[in-house]
């Protein structure tokens, strides 16, 4: 019997946004999240359960009270759109992207923060748009018992909630982002690291992206909660649960596709111009505090500083897209990272440093295609997409240097050169060692990276998903 499939998170495949004219238009999302889900899940016969984020999506919700189609580039699924009104601000930016983002990504500035203080009104939030969602996943699900798919950390309260409603549901609750152990989960209220891991634990399956994180996972929910460890899986309130990962890798073709673009080309001219005959060093990102921008800028000023030789012959094009700038330390960290690049510039001459604040996805395409070196060096990352999609498309064996901590560190390990993400002076004679490597040592590597890479194609690491979903749950239904 196949249930029916609904799957769940916070941002959804497209957003809406008025155009010139007033009028409503849509366009796909982009994260890794919706990287991953979008190709995977665009020709499955499922319901896509998200969040109105902004002022358009809100009115779209408003006019479609149940799920219904969209269609954007050549994609399109059956989406059910939730408006949580004002308690999406403190759900979203206070504990998601603060509380919980900052906790399971190392980016607490101890001893001051977190402060601690403040935090009961918006957890009640998060928990009731938890709720919210469940309730819509509940009735996209009908009289079946559903297949569900829950996404991130927006959601964790959901998978309880949802269990409740639907104890012979399958539920899947997948983490894109790391997993921390109970030292990092005990600096939130025990409250919220309580309740964000006894939600996640009404899935049948909770899955992350590298076993480290899973490892991670059941050390928290066994010290956290009292959850008995057995084997990879969890028991607790006496139910079993597993905690799984799952490599989450590039889809190519769909890569190559959007790649043989005239934006594209346009764009690559455009870089081949600027560039000169200079090695160009990329990075791309969001402007996150965990992808650790500020580091990486100071690592190449290091690199300046120290081999005079690359002044003239590197250019450094870093292309940030905005992210969560509802957040005050997000806005805080763009302005030193602009600081940084503007002292990088002023020291060394314009041409050395080019950073872009802003959307130009065909200029991250064609950067792509021609870098000879790929900076991606977060504080840590639950995959790092952008680590997989840069040697997918490159065609000048160019390098990766990549931090340790990034999930895909697991399959690109042997052929990127591994940096700590905290220790610049390394980062900066790794970029040194990345530009100065011979063409041998260069092959072997990207031939390596594009294997890696290619592992977990997102068809396959949604298909391995469900078919983990389906043995963890089997002898529960057989016994009903
Ligand atoms: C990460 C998270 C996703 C999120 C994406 C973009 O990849 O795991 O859930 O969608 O970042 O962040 P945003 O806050 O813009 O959705």
């Amino acid at each position: 019997m196949t249930e029916r499939l609904v799957v769940a998170s916070n941002r959804g495949p497209v957003s809406w946004q008025r155009g010139d004219d007033g009028g409503l238009e849509v366009a796909p999302s982009s994260g890794g999240l919706v990287t991953a889900l979008g190709g995977a899940l665009s020709d499955e016969d499922g319901t896509w359960v998200s969040l109105a984020l902004g002022e358009a999506d809100q009115e779209v919700a408003a006019a479609n009270p149940g799920p219904f189609p969209v269609e954007a580039g050549d994609r399109s699924w059956r989406v059910r759109l939730l408006d949580v009104g004002d308690r999406y601000d403190p759900y979203y930016n206070e504990v998601a992207n603060r509380l919980l983002w900052f906790t399971v990504h190392g980016l607490w500035g101890e001893p001051y923060e977190p402060r601690g203080e403040g935090w009961r009104d918006a957890w009640a939030a998060y928990t009731s748009v938890g709720e919210d969602v469940a309730r819509a996943i509940v009735e996209a699900v009908g009289d079946d018992d559903g297949e569900v798919h829950l996404q991130d950390y927006h959601l964790c309260g959901s998978p309880r909630a949802v269990r409740a409603a639907l104890p012979r549901a399958r539920i899947l609750h997948y983490l894109h982002t790391p997993w921390v152990g109970p030292s990092e989960l005990r600096r939130l209220p025990d409250a919220v690291s309580e309740g964000v891991l006894a939600g996640l634990l009404g899935a049948d399956v909770v899955a992350v992206s590298s076993p480290a994180w899973a490892a991670a996972f059941r050390r928290g929910a066994v010290q956290l909660l009292g959850a008995v460890a057995d084997g990879d899986d969890l028991w607790f309130e006496g139910r079993r649960v597993s905690v799984a990962s799952f490599v989450l890798g590039v889809d190519a073709d769909a890569l190559r596709t959007a790649a043989d673009d005239p934006d594209v080309r346009a764009a690559g001219e455009r870089i081949d111009a600027e560039r000169d005959g200079r090695a160009l060093l990329v990075r791309v990102d969001r402007t996150d505090l965990s992808k650790n921008v500020l580091r990486g800028l100071r690592a190449y000023e290091l690199l300046l500083e120290r081999h005079p030789e690359h002044r003239d012959r590197v250019w450094h094009y870093a292309i940030l897209q905005p992210s969560r700038q509802g957040v005050e330390e997000y806005r805080v960290y763009l302005e030193a990272c602009t600081a940084a690049a503007d002292r990088i510039r002023d020291r060394f001459g314009e041409r050395v440093l080019t950073f872009f604040v802003g959307d130009d996805y065909p200029a991250v395409l064609a950067c792509y295609e021609r870098y000879d070196v790929q900076l991606t060096t977060p504080v840590r990352d639950g995959t790092n997409l952008v680590a997989k999609e840069g040697p997918t498309l490159n065609q000048r064996d160019g390098v990766l240097v990549l931090s340790r901590d990034a999930g895909a560190a697991d399959v690109l390990r042997d052929g990127a050169l591994m940096v700590n993400a905290y220790d610049v002076e390394q980062q900066a004679e790794a970029l040194h060692a990345a530009l100065t490597m011979d063409a041998d040592e260069r092959r072997e590597r990207a031939e390596l990276l594009r294997r890696g890479a290619a592992q977990g194609a997102p068809h396959d690491w949604f298909a391995n998903q469900r078919a983990t979903l389906r043995a963890a749950t089997t002898p529960r239904v057989e016994r009903i």
